[in-house]
């Protein structure tokens, strides 16, 4: 392979060549204008609808490796940040780009534990919605009302200020979170209690109730601090593209946190782990699984849990969730759901039509097994990942900002609608078979 980093280009149109840079891997979009047909031509632009095949950014965060199935925040592996690390120490290491010294640990630690309060409006905010209203649709509007309650946060090019606003969404999420999760369950709020420590504090604020201090079982909590590691960034997912696109205009994080939240809460993205639990409901024994896979591969259904954009591999998230399960269930009890998962994961990995598409158990199809024997209804399922995604949503918002080759986002269309046409008065119109009545 030679060093001559160009792509030559031969239009079969005009005969015409053209040597473009390939830069990283890729070649840029902009580069292929200037190949017309003549002078009125428009050049050349890429189609990728779901850009399967299209970076849309730089990005220093997170490395994916799906072949290998490799997963690294900053460089690190997520083993190894799973296996050592607190959730806030590896929140500080997406943010900043270094592990935190113990110092500016406790010191981080110390900012996000001062931010977990919220307006008392929001509790009024939150009391307006149905006692059965999805917590995700709670989270969706709790997060963009944070926005009226922080005008200030729309000061986007202040690095005091998105330092603030980011530190204050870290700090109130867990308890927009707890709120709703005792909304749900018509029981009264409880104040985060700083002390208690960023997951412990969240579990205080979901489950206390008379004892003077909530005591967390330590095994569920650093259960929860390893998932929500796990959970906490995943690159250019869809979310995270959602946060880059409605940042890319300016707007503020609060509001573009909401919009991320709202693409998590799809069935497709972060709200598989919810799916995946009715799925596994429906199944209901192992005698049944058979079926189901037939009904997959007939495409009458999905596998839910099952299959990833870039993991073309074992996702490394679900291989260390099935572990974490093991240690919870030794608290809580095994949940029967995991041998249903565990049966239909064997069947499907055997079997030619997932070999074939290289369909394997991605991060969402372990982790509302554990979730459900912690206690969480299924409901609050993809609340849970969108907790430490918060993390990863705002570093991915702040590199974005200070990337110089941002702009707003703003793609082009291939346009296959009707050439120009007349106007027709409403008398001479016929009636046309509209595509969609
Ligand atoms: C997350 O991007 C991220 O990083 C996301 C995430 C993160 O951390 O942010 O990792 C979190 O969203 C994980 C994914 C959770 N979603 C699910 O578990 C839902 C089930 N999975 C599928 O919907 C699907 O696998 C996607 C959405 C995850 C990926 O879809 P792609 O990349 O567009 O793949 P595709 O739909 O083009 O599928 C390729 C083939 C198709 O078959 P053919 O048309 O070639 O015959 O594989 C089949 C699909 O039908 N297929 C499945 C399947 N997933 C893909 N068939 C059955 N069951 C499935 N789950």
């Amino acid at each position: 392979m030679t060093d001559n980093q160009t792509l030559t280009i031969t239009d079969n149109r005009t005969q015409q060549s053209y040597t473009i840079p390939i830069y990283r891997g890729t070649v840029r979009a902009l580069d292929l204008r200037q190949i017309k047909t003549g002078p009125d031509d428009f050049g050349l632009m890429t189609y990728d609808p779901a850009f399967m095949n299209t970076a849309s950014c730089q990005s220093a965060i997170t490395y994916l490796d799906g072949d290998k199935g490799i997963l690294r925040y900053r460089g690190y592996p997520i083993e190894q940040l799973a296996e050592q690390c607190s959730f806030l120490e590896v929140a500080y290491l997406l943010l900043n780009g270094e592990l935190p010294t113990a110092n500016q640990l406790e010191y981080w630690q110390c900012k996000v534990m001062r931010h977990t309060m919220t307006h008392e409006n929001v509790k009024k905010f939150m009391d307006g919605f149905h006692y059965d209203a999805h917590p995700m649709g709670i989270l969706i509007s709790t997060v963009a009302a944070l926005s009226t309650f922080y005008p200030e946060a729309k000061n986007i090019n202040d690095p005091k200020s998105r330092d603030k606003q980011i530190v204050r969404l870290i700090g109130k999420i867990p308890t927009l979170a707890a709120y709703a999760y005792r909304h749900r369950l018509g029981l009264p709020y409880i104040a985060p209690d700083p002390e208690l420590g960023y997951t412990k504090n969240y579990m205080n604020m979901l489950w206390k109730r008379t004892e003077p201090k909530y005591a967390a079982n330590p095994v569920l909590a650093r259960a929860l601090e390893v998932l929500f590691i796990l959970h906490a960034d995943h690159e250019q997912n869809c979310s995270t593209s959602t946060m880059r696109a409605v940042g890319s205009s300016h707007a503020d994080p609060f509001v573009t946190a909401a919009a991320a939240i709202a693409a998590l809460s799809g069935p497709l993205h972060g709200g598989a782990n919810e799916e995946v639990l009715r799925m596994l409901g429906e199944i209901g024994s192992n005698d049944n699984i058979p079926g189901f896979i037939q009904q997959v591969k007939d495409g009458k259904r999905k596998l839910m849990g099952f299959g990833h954009r870039v993991y073309k591999n074992y996702d490394p998230r679900a291989r260390i969730i099935k572990k974490v399960a093991e240690e919870v269930f030794e608290v809580t009890g095994r949940n029967p759901k995991i041998d249903i998962a565990l049966a239909l994961e064997k069947i499907a990995l055997s079997d030619e039509y997932f070999i074939k598409r290289k369909l394997y158990p991605n991060v969402d199809f372990y982790s509302g097994i554990i979730y459900q024997a912690m206690g969480f209804t299924p409901d609050q399922f993809t609340v849970l990942f969108g907790i430490p995604r918060t993390v990863g949503w705002l570093a991915q918002w702040q590199e974005m900002l200070q990337d110089p080759d941002t702009k707003i986002a703003r793609p082009r269309q291939v346009y296959s609608g009707e050439e120009v046409r007349d106007f027709v008065p409403i008398a001479e119109r016929g009636v046309k078979q509209l595509v969609h009545a």
